[in-house]
């Protein structure tokens, strides 16, 4: 007789269902999966056998045969073993199973038995309750986040003995979700920790509120590293769809901490300037995001961004502008979100001490080479330039107690509020996602602004471009200012932003 249960498997950050079916005939003994399972599935054989005879059951000494179904599905990872062990002990009588059309099982097996915590929980979660499956068999540390989607009924549990004890008798009621959120330390850090740069802290204001990319220049030890380390202090917690996106992407990857169920603050990306295009974009055999969709609805920081290679920034391009990346390769097509604020600091020439108050060595042309390692495009793509100069004595001594991160979060978050309100029907989120059309219907300059900004477009020569990043800025700006028009203060203020290095406009 063959049986059948639920399990589910994930491509990319979807889940789908997988049926187990299970098959003992007498013959030689054999033990097979089938149903384009990949090794990592086909080892699973070795982990079920070893754990049903130290949990104290039966193996049977038969021809097994077990089918993973769609057989037309790719299949990987370790999550199969606990349904094939489950589907093992009730085709050989030894536990019987008669509701399991209202469970989804998935978990990895230890040679002893013991359940070990996998990846993707949540969106086969999602899955599952999508095809109305609201009971769910998992290791109890994927618990928190099996538990943490509504109306889910999560049973989980540390071995395989217990969770045959759990079918027969039933002796169990669903795991309750802590709601953790209030367990995990808020961070320890705050704007009000850094000491002057009142407009740098400005500049990451604006960019935080309208989801803007932003270079910061400036000499080493000038605290550009500190303040890009606090900007997810100053943006607004998730809400419960972007909460979702986040926590599919750092599931599936394995990055999820055992106690967390659901990731609610924005989150902050750093790879490290060796990082090759792979892994920032995503990819490698088994179809992984990288580390710009784990920075998704959050912050991906470049440090030292000139010590990148050329060719792992110029990936960047496409993915900045669509916010979506999708990646082909032999072994499937899978497209992830990837809707990030970038933060970018530099030195602003080889010496580092360019308008820092000590000597710099270099000379113009050095400068201008030095920067230039950016590619024109990929500058086009960055919508404020800030610079970062270093305080001297007087500057720290005098310097009164910063404003704190809440304070400033508070003005973001309002500034959002208004862009979410505006965007409602456009399909966008913020002002740096602006088409011309909307520049147009949105950025509305009063007159003296206009006056303003043509003197500075004809005078400096500015492209188009720069033209609408200064009102896609300007527009944050006045949302900051609960201004519903774009007045001189805030068209300067903007035009701040587009002078880099000492030069003109850009
Ligand atoms: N404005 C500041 N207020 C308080 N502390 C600061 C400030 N600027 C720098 N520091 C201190 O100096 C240290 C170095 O700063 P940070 O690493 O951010 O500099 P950086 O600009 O990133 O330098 P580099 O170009 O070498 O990477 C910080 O850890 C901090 O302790
Ligand atoms: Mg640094
Ligand atoms: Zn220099």
């Amino acid at each position: 007789m063959a049986i059948k249960l639920n399990t589910s498997s994930f491509l990319g950050i979807d889940g789908s269902i997988v049926s187990v079916e299970v098959d003992i005939e007498r013959g030689l003994p054999s033990f097979n999966i089938v149903g384009l399972a990949d090794t990592s599935v086909k080892e699973s054989k070795e982990r079920v056998k070893a754990s049903i005879i130290n949990s104290g059951f039966e193996f049977p000494i038969k021809k097994i045969v077990v089918n993973l179904a769609p057989a037309d599905m790719k299949k990987a990872g370790s999550l199969f073993d606990l349904p094939i062990a489950v589907g093992i002990l009730i085709c050989t009588g030894q536990m019987n199973f008669y509701d399991w059309e209202d469970f989804l099982i998935l978990g990895e097996l230890s040679l002893s038995g013991n359940l070990n915590k996998v990846r993707g929980v949540l969106p086969i979660t999602l899955e599952g309750i999508k095809n109305n499956i609201k009971n769910f068999i998992v290791p109890i540390e994927n618990a928190e986040e099996c538990s943490s989607i509504k109306g889910v009924n999560c049973y989980a549990f540390e071995n395989l003995k217990q969770i045959v004890y759990f079918i027969k008798y039933r002796d169990l009621l669903p795991y309750k979700h802590k709601r953790v959120s209030s367990k995990i330390p808020h961070s320890t850090l705050d704007f009000s920790d850094v000491f002057g740069q009142e407009s740098c802290k400005r500049a990451l204001e604006v960019a935080s509120a309208g989801n803007h990319n932003v270079l910061m220049a400036g000499p080493p030890g000038s605290g550009k590293t500190m303040m890009a380390r606090r900007v997810p202090t100053i943006l607004p917690n998730l809400n419960y769809e972007k909460s979702l996106e986040v926590t599919k992407i750092y599931s599936v990857t394995g990055n999820l901490n055992t106690n967390e169920g659901l990731i609610t603050k924005p989150p902050f990306r750093s790879p490290h300037h060796t990082i090759t295009a792979a892994a920032l974009i995503g990819g490698g055999n088994n179809l992984m995001p990288g580390e710009i969709s784990l920075a998704h609805n959050g912050v991906l920081f470049l440090d030292e961004v000139l010590e990148f290679k050329k060719n792992v920034l110029e990936v960047l391009r496409q993915p900045l502008e669509e916010k979506r990346i999708t990646i082909n390769r032999c072994s499937g097509r899978v497209s992830f979100p990837c809707n990030f604020m970038t933060i970018m600091a530099t030195n602003p020439c080889p010496c580092g001490n360019f308008a820092s108050g000590k000597h710099c060595t270099c000379t113009d042309y050095e400068r201008k080479r030095y920067i230039s390692k950016l590619s024109s495009p990929f500058m086009d793509r960055i919508d404020l330039f800030t610079f970062v100069t270093s305080l001297n004595f007087k500057d720290i001594q005098n310097s009164k107690k910063s404003e704190s991160s809440k304070s400033i979060r508070k003005r973001v978050e309002d500034a959002r509020k208004i862009q979410k309100k505006r965007f409602m029907n456009h399909g966008i989120q913020y002002n740096s996602e602006m088409n011309s059309t909307l520049i147009k219907k949105y950025c509305k300059l009063n007159k003296k602004s206009i006056e303003i900004l043509a003197k500075i477009y004809s005078k400096y020569k500015l492209t188009t471009r720069a033209y609408s990043k200064i009102l896609k800025v300007s527009r944050t700006i006045a949302d900051l200012d609960h201004s519903e028009c774009i007045n001189e203060s805030h068209l300067t203020e903007a035009l701040c932003y587009r002078k880099f290095t000492g030069g003109g406009y850009m």
